[in-house]
C-alpha cells in the first residue's frame, strides 16, 4: 500500500507546478559564504551560479580541479536569470574525494583555515547507481560512503563554525541542506535502511543498484532530521530535500538509450533543480517551524515517505544512524 503512495507521491513530485521562488527571491549576498559539494557539475553549478551573480563568496567543493575551472567559465560566460545588478562574488575550490574519508579532513582543515563564517552549506554532491559492487575506498557502498557518510563526516568538522555564525547572523539564516531525493520514498523496507547490512555485504543476492540509491537518499533525510534536533534552538536550520528530476551527469552511468528517453520523457533543466535547492537556502518557510523541513520541487514544503517518517518517530532511525556513523568515523577526526 505504501508503495503506491509512494509511487503517486513520487509521480506528483516528478510534474510539479511551476516555481514561485525564482532567482529574483534571491537577495544580495555580499559578505556571506557558502559551501557547494557537487558544485561543479548539475544542479549544484546551477546553485552556485545564482551565488556566484548575488555576490557571495562560493567555496565548491570536488575531486576535480579542472571540472571546477570549466563550470567556473561557464558561470562567469553566463549570468543567473532574472535581475543582475549584484556585484558579483568570488568563488574557489576546495579538493575532496568524498569517495574517500581520509580526505575530508585535510579538505575542512583546509576551508576553516580560509573563513571565518558559514552561511550556508549545502551537501549537494551525489552518486547515483554506479556498476554493481562499487565501493568507496573504506568499502562502504558507493552511494552509501559518498552521499551519506562522507557528508556526515564533513558536517562535524563545519558544524562548530555554522554555530558561531548562527550566533551573530539574521535568525533561520544559518541553514545545512543535505540533498535527498524523490528516490528516498524506494529504500529498502521496512523503514528505508537496511541497517543489519547497510552495504549488502553479506547479501546472497546483490540489491537492486535503485535501491541502494534510494537507501543512501533515506540516510541523507534522517541526518537532516537528526542534525535539526541538535541544532534547531542554536539557530541552525537543519533541512533535506528532493530537487527534482534533472538532466545531469548524475545519469551517467545509466545506458545511453536509456538515458535519452528518460532524459527526453522525465528530466527538467538542471536550473529548476537550483530553484529547488535555493528555495531550501533563502525562502522563509523551511525556517518558520522548529525542526526539520522537507523541500520539494520546485521550491515547496512536502511530507517524507510515510515508512521513513514513521522509522524516525517510532522506531529511532534518525538517532540510531547519527551514533553508527559517530563512531564510525570517529577515526577519521
Ligand atoms: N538530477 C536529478 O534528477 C536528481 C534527482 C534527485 C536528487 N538529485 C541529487 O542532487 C544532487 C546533485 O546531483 P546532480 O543531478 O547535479 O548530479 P551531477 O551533475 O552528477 O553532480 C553531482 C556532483 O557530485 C560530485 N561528486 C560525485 N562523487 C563525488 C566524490 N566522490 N567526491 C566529490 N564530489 C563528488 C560530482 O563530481 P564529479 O563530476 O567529479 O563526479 C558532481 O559535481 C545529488 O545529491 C543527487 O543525488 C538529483
Amino acid at each position: 500500500m505504501e508503495r503506491i503512495r509512494s509511487a503517486r507521491r513520487m509521480f506528483s513530485e516528478s510534474f510539479p507546478p511551476s516555481p514561485k521562488f525564482t532567482e529574483n527571491d534571491v537577495p544580495n549576498l555580499t559578505q556571506k559564504v557558502f559551501l557547494v559539494t557537487g558544485g561543479s557539475s548539475g544542479i549544484g553549478l546551477e546553485l552556485s551560479r545564482v551565488l556566484y551573480h548575488h555576490g557571495a563568496r562560493v567555496i565548491i567543493a570536488g575531486r576535480s580541479e579542472k571540472s571546477y575551472n570549466e563550470a567556473v567559465s561557464e558561470i562567469k560566460a553566463n549570468p543567473a536569470k532574472g535581475r543582475n545588478n549584484f556585484p558579483k562574488g568570488s568563488m574557489e575550490f576546495l579538493k575532496i574525494d568524498l569517495s574517500d574519508l581520509t580526505t575530508v579532513k585535510p579538505a575542512a582543515q583546509e576551508l576553516l583555515s580560509r573563513i571565518d563564517r558559514l552561511d550556508i552549506a549545502w551537501y549537494n554532491a551525489g552518486v547515483m547507481i554506479p556498476p554493481v559492487g562499487s565501493k568507496t575506498t573504506q568499502g562502504y557502498e558507493l552511494q552509501w560512503g559518498t552521499n551519506v557518510v562522507a557528508h556526515f563526516l564533513l558536517n562535524r568538522f563545519l558544524s562548530p563554525l555554522q554555530l558561531r555564525t548562527a550566533e551573530s547572523a539574521p535568525a533561520g539564516s544559518v541553514r545545512t541542506i543535505w540533498v535527498s531525493s524523490s528516490a528516498h520514498h524506494f529504500g529498502p523496507e521496512p523503514y528505508g535502511v537496511n541497517f543489519d547490512d547497510i552495504n549488502y555485504d553479506r547479501a546472497a543476492k546483490k540489491p537492486a543498484p535503485f535501491l541502494t540509491y534510494g537507501q543512501s537518499k533515506v540516510g541523507d533525510v534522517l541526518l537532516a532530521y537528526e542534525y535539526a534536533n541538535m541544532v534547531s534552538d542554536k539557530g541552525v536550520v537543519s533541512l533535506s530535500l528532493n530537487p527534482g528530476n534533472l538532466r545531469s551527469n548524475l545519469q551517467r552511468h545509466i545506458g545511453n538509450i536509456a538515458r535519452r528517453i528518460l532524459g527526453f520523457l522525465l528530466l527538467y533543466p538542471p536550473r529548476l533543480g537550483g530553484l529547488t535547492e535555493l528555495y531550501a537556502g533563502f525562502a522563509p518557510e523551511p525556517a518558520a517551524k522548529k525542526g526539520f523541513s522537507f523541500v520539494i520541487p520546485w521550491g515547496r514544503i512536502g511530507v517524507l515517505n510515510k515508512n521513513v517518517q514513521i522509522g524516525i518517530e517510532q522506531h529511532g532511525t534518525a538517532k540510531k544512524l547519527w551514533s553508527i556513523l559517530e563512531k564510525e568515523t570517529d577515526k577519521y577526526m
